[in-house]
């Protein structure tokens, strides 16, 4: 997730109990650029494996330059085809790639050729309710010969809104033989399990439910064992997140936002990340915090 799954999030979902971590989406023209930041963004833990670098771009010889030179810190290159944002789309990038299942596999199959790990793509259910065609495109990307198939199930239309469908998701598993992730709408583990038994997906992914709630990987793992789990105190879990931010240099910025994800659910919550919204530098976000 943009802003959210940097090195230190990521280690700690990790530790945590996460069965892949991956970077928030990467431009490729900006790796290729040699742009500072998007670098800053390709560091990993050696606790993180396996790991996978998400690259966007819709110049295939940049997608590939890109893949090409991070391959060797990773272990599995993914090819954002769902982002929404027009930013994004506009350049026919991310879930614009959608409109054009052909281009998908080209894209693939090339960058499968081009580097020694392998290449997963993550997808929509469609562009909209009209054009629903991720079994046609999963089908399509496993011809190309891409490893594994992670679907969020809203078509680009629908951003976040709605519900994600799952039906679609399934559909997805029954059609194709390679490994297919199920993502969208799993914030505790009871739905996990559910969406688990219900689709047949390979492994669950899962995003806006470990904002703020790393821990979430956890309590699924002990749900799936022993049909309980416990909660973890979101302060003990932000200290760990800072400890691992201090470590690898994470912007204060990044640093604030993370610190106000944490602080959701909380009681008196809202007063606290009013504060937070305000603070300029660590210590005095370190400050707030402990109050
Ligand atoms: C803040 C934020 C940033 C995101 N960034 C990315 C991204 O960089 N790459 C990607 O494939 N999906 C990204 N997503 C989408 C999620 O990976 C996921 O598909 C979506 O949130 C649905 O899953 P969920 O219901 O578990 O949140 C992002 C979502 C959020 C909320």
């Amino acid at each position: 997730m943009a802003g959210v799954t940097d090195v230190a999030f990521r280690t700690l979902a990790k530790k945590y109990g996460a069965g892949l971590t991956y970077t928030e989406f990467l431009s490729s023209s900006a790796i290729v650029r040699g742009s500072k930041k998007t670098l800053s963004l390709v560091k990993t833990d050696p606790i993180e494996k396996p790991v996978a670098v998400q690259l966007f771009g819709h110049n295939i010889k940049e997608v590939i330059q890109a893949a090409k030179l991070v391959e060797n810190k990773f272990d599995i290159i993914d090819i954002n085809c769902g982002c929404p944002a027009w930013k994004v789309i506009k350049t026919g990038a991310g879930s614009a790639m959608l409109n054009d299942p052909d281009k998908i596999a080209t894209f693939v199959g090339k960058i499968v050729s081009a580097v020694n790990i392998p290449v997963t793509v993550k997808i929509r259910s469609g562009i909209d309710a009209k054009h629903i065609n991720a079994v046609d495109v999963a089908r399509k990307i496993q011809d190309a010969g891409a490893s594994a198939v992670a679907i969020h199930g809203r078509t680009q239309k629908q951003g976040y809104r709605g519900n994600a469908d799952w039906k679609i998701i399934t559909k997805v598993k029954e059609e194709v033989d390679i490994p297919v992730i199920g993502n969208g709408d799993v914030f505790t583990p009871e739905v996990f399990e559910k969406r688990l038994e219900e689709s047949g997906v390979d492994a669950i992914m899962i995003a806006r439910g470990a904002i703020g709630n790393p821990y979430v990987f956890t309590q699924i793992k002990d749900y799936i064992k022993t049909g309980e789990y416990d909660s973890k105190d979101k302060k003990e879990q932000f200290d760990e997140y800072l400890n691992l931010a201090r470590k690898y240099n994470i912007p204060f910025l990044t640093i604030k936002t993370q610190a106000i994800s944490f602080t959701k659910g909380t009681q008196g919550g809202a007063p606290l990340r009013n504060k937070l919204g305000v603070t300029k530098m660590l210590r005095q976000l370190e400050k707030v915090m402990e109050k």
